[in-house]
């Protein structure tokens, strides 16, 4: 994995913004998205660049089960706030977390991402090394797929909702085999926080304990970490 070091998340949005400019000089068509803090910098620096992403497609990560998208929690709602509201793009892609039958969802997100082959795969991790909602345990070769969130997960996410109470149990995620499908992936880290997950992603056994280890067994990986999240490397 080639591993870019900078300085804090303003000047990590930037490093991943440029990787994505090269793919699309490059005629990339898919982008993988990613939720939460870690992408917002990049969200940023795309909002505030005068690239147009009207060509590109996105397929976002996944969602929490039982959030519609006009909810301000769910994952499709922080995409079109952050991000596609200001740039549209030509289609974006999220799980359905409202779905009625989520296992038919999921086997329709499983399409969606078989019908479009992503090119760029934006990741954060989640402090127990989750990527996507793919929690440890998860097998490496699952698509996309139903996740009962981990209290660790549930704690972490819990200052985007009122109280904990509010934060979904379960979730739908792209799964770890999709994940690695994608020609490229980019995974950005900020805060000591992630420092044990980024040592045991980057330096550890490849084991379905710590999901980001599979990342070792793809050819063409980008870590972008600040100081912080290096710090036990
Ligand atoms: C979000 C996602 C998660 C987050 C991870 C880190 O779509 O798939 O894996 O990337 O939980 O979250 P933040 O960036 O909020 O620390």
């Amino acid at each position: 994995m080639d591993v870019i070091r900078v300085k804090n998340d303003v000047e990590g949005g930037k490093k991943a913004f440029e990787l994505i400019k090269a793919g699309m000089e490059n005629d990339i068509k898919v982008l993988g998205l990613a939720t939460g803090s870690t992408p917002e910098t990049l969200y940023q620096e795309m909002t505030g660049s005068n690239l147009d992403f009207s060509a590109l497609t996105s397929v976002n990560l996944d969602e929490y089960v039982g959030l519609d998208g006009s909810d301000e929690q769910s994952y499709r709602y922080f995409m079109n706030d952050r991000l596609f509201n200001q740039k549209p793009f030509k289609e974006t892609f999220v799980p359905n977390g409202k779905a009625q039958d989520l296992e038919a969802e999921c086997k329709r997100y499983d399409q969606v991402i078989a019908d479009h082959p992503i090119d760029i795969q934006i990741l954060g991790i989640g402090r127990n090394g989750h990527i996507g909602f793919n929690e440890p345990g998860t097998s490496f070769d699952v698509t996309t797929h139903v996740v009962e969130l981990t209290e660790s997960t549930i704690e972490a996410n819990k200052r985007y909702f009122d109280k904990v109470e509010d934060v979904p149990t379960h979730a739908l995620s792209m799964g770890i085999g999709s994940i690695m499908q994608s020609k490229k992936i980019v995974l950005m880290a900020y805060g000591e926080s992630k420092a044990d997950a980024i040592k045991g992603m980057l330096d550890g056994p490849v084991t379905e304990e710590l999901p980001a280890s599979v990342l070792q067994n793809h050819p063409n990986v980008t870590v972008i970490i600040d100081e912080a999240a290096a710090s036990k490397l």
